[in-house]
């Protein structure tokens, strides 16, 4: 398939709506990483995003929408705090998982009877929607299990010659996906850190963290969001990460590394005086979030075979980089 490339620009955006109104795939940029959307609607155009991406039949896709309008449409039944969580944060990288109607095929919902909604910031992604008048399924823009894409080439890389067109809208600006929610007896319940903090959403009402977040979750644990189960992110390398000071991370690496090994480090000093490769992902959550998808394609790309990575902060953002890096490493921590 010739996959078209697109700006963001009115032709190309009216372009991108026509190829959605008769059922194609489209990447478009959001706010929080690239998504693959096509009309939620369409059973066989969603059926194309899971062909796409490689994605397993049984993993929900969140449905975007640009109008708050759209809940009802979707949901037989909104609670009062799914719409104080819209006010708060919509439009925005939250997703509300909610009971769903039957307008939303069973293959968009994975077979579950709720479905992931999100009214993406990003104006391209809202222009998009807005343009095609229904709403748009789509799960992150990279081949599943790979490291979510940020940029134009992130996406051009995994879906080149797999759909009828990417949108290029520059870098995401968030870089993580969005904070999913469900709720339960007035609590919201986190199933997917993301840019809308924990601390954030507590000021709404009690904020419960789903134990998937943080651990691996066991053979015969309930899992409430189908996504926590699959490996992630995960790059070619072996990454481990080291929650410790930058002394004793220094004192690690060097006694455990080899020619092979590169380091994920916040910035230059932690690995000053250590002859090993690094890259520097960010000293602040928010500047770590941005870029930790592109580090660990650079790790790719780069050859590496084994990584130390510096652990996040698990506190606002944070949480969220360092439940993406516990999944890019297969959940191997080394505490010192
Ligand atoms: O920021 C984002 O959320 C991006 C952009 C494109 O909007 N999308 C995204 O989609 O990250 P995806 O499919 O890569 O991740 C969606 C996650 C999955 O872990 C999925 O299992 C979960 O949300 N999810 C979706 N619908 C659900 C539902 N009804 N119940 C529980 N979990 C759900
Ligand atoms: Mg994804």
């Amino acid at each position: 398939m010739k996959t078209e490339i697109l700006g963001t620009d009115g032709a190309s955006l009216d372009r991108a709506a026509e190829l959605l109104t008769r059922g194609a795939v489209v990447a478009v940029p959001t706010e929080t990483v690239y998504g693959l959307a096509a009309n939620a609607f369409d059973e066989k155009a969603v059926r194309r995003i899971f062909e796409a991406k490689g994605r397993p039949a049984d993993n929900p896709l969140i449905v975007h929408i640009a109008d708050i309008s759209y809940l009802e449409k979707l949901s037989p039944c909104v609670p009062e705090l799914a719409y104080k969580c819209a006010e708060a944060f919509w439009a925005g990288p939250l997703t509300m998982i909610l009971p769903k109607k039957d307008i939303i095929p069973s293959v968009t919902s994975g077979g579950l009877d709720t479905v992931g909604i999100r009214m993406p910031v990003d104006k391209t992604a809202r222009a998009i929607i807005k343009r095609c008048g229904f709403a748009l399924a789509a799960p992150s823009a990279n081949v599943s299990g790979s490291p979510s894409p940020t940029t134009f080439r992130h996406v051009y890389e995994d879906m080149n010659g797999r759909i009828s067109a990417i949108v290029d809208g520059g870098d995401c600006s968030v870089g993580v996906e969005s904070t999913v929610i469900s709720f339960d007896d007035n609590k919201i319940r986190v199933l997917r850190p993301g840019f809308i903090s924990p601390e954030e959403l507590s000021e709404i009402a009690d904020t419960v963290i789903d134990k998937g977040v943080l651990e691996q979750l066991g053979a015969d644990a309930v899992v409430r969001s189908p996504g926590m189960k699959y490996k992630h992110y995960a790059p070619k390398a072996d990454v481990t990460i080291i929650d410790s000071d930058r002394d004793s991370f220094k004192h690690y690496v060097r006694k455990n590394s080899d020619d092979a090994t590169m380091l994920m480090v916040f910035s230059e000093a932690d690995c000053e005086g250590l002859d090993i490769e690094f890259i520097e992902y960010g000293e602040t959550a928010e500047e770590q979030a941005k870029r930790l998808f592109t580090s660990l394609r650079t790790l790719d790309e780069l050859g590496a075979e084994k990584v130390y990575a510096r652990c996040p902060k698990k506190s606002g953002v944070g949480l969220a980089v360092y439940n993406r890096l516990l999944r890019a490493a297969g959940f191997k921590v080394v505490r010192l």
